[in-house]
């Protein structure tokens, strides 16, 4: 399972790059918002610092909603980086865009996915990774792990080779789960990541091997 960090914050996709357990980065405009980077120049040179700390693939988002502007746009994002991965929405000028960017072999992302038909829709049509977003179907009481579960299905019925992308995770229960029902990847806040490192009987554990070497070595 590939871990990507779902930020456009540098010093946390540096962190997650230290621990030595990242395969990539996935952003969105609200992210980049957060983060207080606009206009398109700065953008563009903040996709270029991400892909300079990370060996592994960046989703960089297209902001056209039609055929011609995304293909000129993921074009242009296609050229900054070996890395890049064009984000592309679940809309219908998405799903002809991800087709021609599939034929011409750049690597997509097809994101804002909420539905079983979309992901069957968005693997057709080549993509590279299909992004589900999780946290927002059990926001809205919808179980966003069965929907990886469904479109685990569908793409092994078929062999898809479509990568699941399990998106806005929230925390390390969703990360686990997907591992559990076997999403290819999951891209989750920071957090989600180094929570999984937290034990008590862990910590418990390494301050009585601590104690007892002391006791014995002093
Ligand atoms: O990866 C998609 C993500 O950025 C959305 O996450 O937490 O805003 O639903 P969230």
């Amino acid at each position: 399972m590939k871990f990507f960090i779902d930020t456009a914050n540098l010093d946390q996709i540096k962190e997650a790059e230290e621990l030595g357990i990242l395969d990539g980065v996935t952003t969105n405009p609200s992210l980049m918002a957060k983060e207080g980077i606009t206009g398109k120049e700065n953008i563009i040179q903040h996709y270029v610092d991400i892909c300079n700390i990370v060996n592994g693939d960046v989703s960089a988002e297209v902001i056209a909603t039609d055929l011609e502007g995304m293909i000129r746009e993921g074009e242009e994002l296609a050229k900054l980086h070996k890395n890049i991965v064009v984000k592309i929405p679940m809309i219908k000028d998405g799903i002809k865009a991800l087709k021609y960017f599939s034929n011409k072999g750049i690597k997509t992302n097809c994101t804002l996915v909420f539905s079983a038909g979309q992901a069957l829709l968005a693997a057709k049509a080549g993509a590279t990774y299909v992004s589900p977003f999780i946290g927002r179907l059990d926001d809205v009481s919808y179980d966003g792990i069965e929907l990886i579960e469904q479109i685990r299905l569908i793409y092994d019925n078929y062999m898809f080779d479509t990568q699941i992308l399990a998106a806005s995770v929230r925390h390390t229960m969703h990360v686990i789960k997907c591992a559990e029902v076997g999403a290819d990847v999951m891209t989750g806040p920071l957090s989600s990541i180094v929570g999984l490192l937290k034990h008590p009987l862990t910590d418990n554990g390494l301050a009585q091997f601590l104690a007892d070497y002391a006791k014995g070595n002093s």
